[in-house]
């Protein structure tokens, strides 16, 4: 694994998006570039690594292209957490706040491995109220939550407060 890559450099930061005064990570351009890509998952694969993780849950959409190739190189089961209505089978949902209105993600309990260590993954964590209801949801049916990860985390959005004392792990953190 290459340690001394430049994360940094392959974010692609993108000013007053989706509105002005924000300034927008955007992990496209990591994807577009295989280098980084790669030690994105390479970097993962070394955090959890030593760690008891069961299952993977990928949080819809952008938490799916790092969750799945992740689960496959641990060769641990990956649960999709979805937006509301997308899952056709049994689902358990949460609704959670966004800045302007709500949403809903939901899971098939039954993908839900019971009494396992679940480690909860994104691609970026701001406020912390996706990985919070996610967090729920996957307690909810029965499962621990081991961890939350993220590939960039924006700490000054104060989302440790919010997702309390399961442990967080990102790549690179803006402030
Ligand atoms: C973005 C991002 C995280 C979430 C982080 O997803 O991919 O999932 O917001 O924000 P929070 O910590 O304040 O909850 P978004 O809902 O924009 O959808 P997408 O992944 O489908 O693009
Ligand atoms: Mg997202």
């Amino acid at each position: 694994m290459e340690t001394n890559f430049n994360l940094d450099a392959a974010i692609r930061k993108v000013p007053d998006f989706p509105k002005k005064g924000i300034l927008f990570y955007d992990i496209t351009s990591i994807l577009a570039n295989p280098e980084a890509f790669k030690y994105c998952l390479d970097a993962m694969e070394a955090l959890y690594r030593n760690e008891q993780i069961d299952a993977v849950a990928a949080i819809e959409s952008r938490g799916f292209v790092f969750a799945a190739p992740f689960a496959d190189r641990l060769g641990i089961p990956l649960i999709l957490i979805r937006k509301k209505g997308k899952l056709p089978g049994k689902t358990l949902s949460k609704k959670y706040q966004l800045e302007y209105g709500e949403a809903e993600i939901e899971v098939h309990p039954e993908d839900v491995p019971v009494g396992k260590q679940v480690l909860v993954v994104d691609d970026l964590i701001a406020t912390g109220g996706t990985l919070r209801a996610a967090t729920d949801l996957i307690a909810s049916a029965g499962a621990k939550v081991a961890g939350l990860f993220g590939v960039v985390g924006l700490p000054f959005l104060n989302y440790r407060a919010v997702l309390g004392n399961i442990p967080i792990k990102t790549l690179i953190e803006y402030h």
